[in-house]
């Protein structure tokens, strides 16, 4: 039995060597402590031996115990640090690969056609004002000269939110809401985004406009066209032919729209501009009298010009794009170009 014994230790910690991992060596453990494993079997034995060999037999068996345990342990935290130094070489960061780049945004068009017209009145005195985009019908309509029952309200087809809510369909009443807040003088801009029941080729039924309006005493026609024609020049290039013709505001009089030669054709006529060699670029007028009336302004004492321009539509014009519709669908191979 002692030769048994020293066989099965000799075996024992052979196996607990060649172990590979330390799901291996954990089976050694059960082949040889297990209830049915070797050491086990082997101490069934011990039943047929004398009294006096037992406790000689007995401490053989606790003495090769201890050495398997030991043995175990060692074998054990050697697989145990294998295993983490070959996870951490699998997990090697090589930090001379190149690294990712951050991808970097554009601004839209639009948002950059809107910073230039500001920056160009911001030099010329003019501050930023903005308005709420739900809208009263009082700022949006009654204050602007356009009761509830005229026919301009047909002009603009309006999103109504309710009987007095609308969706503004212009950046106007940003006058209003400025004029009612503090006396002339006056110098606003006022960029911003309108809605209107409007969907076709060349219709958003949301877009976006800069208002501009000059309110002091003794402000003429003359001051109107002499900051316009500046302001074009400045935007579309020194050369730049602008004219312009009467026309219709229920908040301006007189009122007169804006035409610039054409940007595509260069005044020859072409499809852009219908072959009239101009392209209408924005309206404008002397604010009239009734505005100033609404906000308790004296007419008598202060004058004023206002003006209105699609930002989509002079962002075309610059930047040469032919769909409106290419603003508002947000593909990136259209918006990295800016
Ligand atoms: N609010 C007008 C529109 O949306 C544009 C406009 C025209 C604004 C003439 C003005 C102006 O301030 O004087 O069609």
């Amino acid at each position: 039995m002692k030769e048994q014994l020293r066989q099965l230790q000799e075996k024992a910690l052979s196996a607990l060597q060649q172990a590979a991992d330390l799901k291996a060596l954990q089976d050694v453990r059960v082949q040889i402590l297990g209830k049915k494993g070797a050491l086990t079997e082997l101490m069934k034995g011990m039943r047929g031996l004398s009294p006096e060999e037992r406790p000689v037999v007995g401490s053989l068996v606790n003495t090769l115990k201890d050495q398997f345990e030991a043995c175990f342990a060692e074998r054990q935290s050697e697989l145990q640090q294998q295993a983490i130094a070959a996870k951490l070489a699998g997990e090697k960061i090589d930090v001379t690969l190149p690294g990712r780049g951050a991808v970097t945004g554009s601004k839209h068009p639009v948002t950059l056609v809107t910073e230039a017209v500001v920056d160009i009145f911001s030099r010329l005195g003019f501050a930023v004002e903005e308005g709420p985009e739900i809208e009263q019908d009082f700022y949006n309509f009654e204050a602007l000269n356009i009761p509830k029952d005229h026919p301009a309200r047909d002009m603009q087809d309006t999103f109504y939110i309710s009987e007095d809510l609308v969706m503004r369909t212009h950046t106007s009443p940003v006058q209003i809401r400025t004029m009612l807040k503090q006396p002339p003088p006056i110098r606003v801009i006022a960029p911003g985004t309108v809605y209107r029941r409007d969907s076709d080729l060349t219709h958003s039924p949301m877009f976006h406009q800069i208002e501009g309006f000059l309110v002091d005493e003794r402000v003429t026609f003359g001051d109107l066209k002499g900051i316009l024609t500046h302001f074009l020049k400045e935007f579309f290039g020194e050369g730049l032919a602008v004219r312009f013709r009467p026309s219709f505001f229920p908040f301006t009089e007189p009122s007169a729209e804006v035409d610039i030669a054409c940007v595509i054709c260069d005044g020859q006529g072409c499809r852009v501009c219908s072959g009239t060699g101009w392209l209408e670029i924005l309206g404008c007028g002397m604010i009239d009298p009734a505005v100033f009336d609404s906000v308790n302004y004296d007419s008598d004492v202060y004058s004023g010009f206002a003006f209105g321009m699609g930002l989509e539509r002079i962002a075309m014009l610059k930047y040469g794009v032919n769909d409106l519709r290419l603003f508002f669908e947000n593909d990136l191979r259209f918006l990295r170009q800016f």
